[in-house]
């Protein structure tokens, strides 16, 4: 039987934490490692956020990550949504990884490693969501295994109906975002692996491209400035 974390309210699951990834501040959510009776999990609180930006905008960025991913509750390169123990956090399955850049116990075999994420992140695509944060090297993982977690959806884009032609223009245009973190990414850890096929910012159909990858950056900056002092 599959270990019930929804009988746990906000304030346990604090209570069990035993290692913080990241704490909260600014705009920032306190994300943390939950152990109960062996059993780990991560917990993401908005609540760990400067007080304003975790009482207007927390719910909107919590409630936008949970809908991501249940719609990506197949897809095996993200974190299984476990539980929303209240409007502002949710619980999610816990990946034994390291963040890409910051690698200290292992070094996985880079050329599958690639391939594996480019397999992911095409299965993302394919199931209509484009995840709009990932030249932030912090949000890939690695498994002992070498395999490709992908983390913090709260920037995600999702594909429209199929007649919503400016939707699916920008769908497209995101995409093309995630697949230029690829070759960032690699440019970071195995240069020797950048081929001629690898997608730079620049081509994303020129300026337009450019404001599409700003975008994310920007309204985070803009609600950073608005809700925090
Ligand atoms: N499901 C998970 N399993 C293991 N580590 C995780 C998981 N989710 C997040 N982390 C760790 O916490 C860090 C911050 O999480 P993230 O969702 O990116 O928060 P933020 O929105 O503050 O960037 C990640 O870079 C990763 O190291
Ligand atoms: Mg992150």
């Amino acid at each position: 039987m599959t270990f019930n974390w929804q009988q746990y309210t906000v304030e346990d699951l604090r209570s069990h934490a035993t290692f913080t990834f990241r704490e909260g501040g600014g705009s920032r959510p306190d994300v943390l490692l939950i152990e109960i009776d062996g059993h780990k999990a991560v917990l993401k609180d908005q609540a760990g956020a400067d007080k304003w930006f975790g009482l207007l905008i927390g719910p909107l960025l919590n409630w936008r990550e949970c809908k991501a991913l249940k719609k990506l509750s197949d897809v095996s390169c993200i974190p299984d949504l476990l539980s929303t123990p209240s409007k502002r956090s949710f619980l999610m399955s816990y990946h034994e990884s390291e963040q890409i850049t910051r690698l200290t116990n292992f070094e996985p075999d880079w050329p599958s490693f690639f391939e594996k994420l480019a397999g992911a992140i095409e299965e993302l695509h394919h199931t209509g969501v484009a995840h709009n944060d990932l030249r932030n090297p912090t949000n890939t993982l690695i498994t002992p295994d070498g395999e490709p977690v992908l983390v913090d959806l709260v920037a995600c884009f999702c594909r429209g109906r199929s007649w919503n032609w400016p939707n699916l223009w920008l769908f497209n245009k995101f995409s093309q975002v995630d697949k230029s973190a690829i070759t960032k990414m690699k440019s970071r850890v195995a240069p020797e692996l950048l081929t001629d096929d690898d997608v730079n910012p620049e081509q994303i159909a020129g300026k337009a491209g450019m404001y599409a990858k700003g975008l994310g950056q920007q309204i985070r900056r803009l609600s950073r400035k608005l809700f925090t002092g």
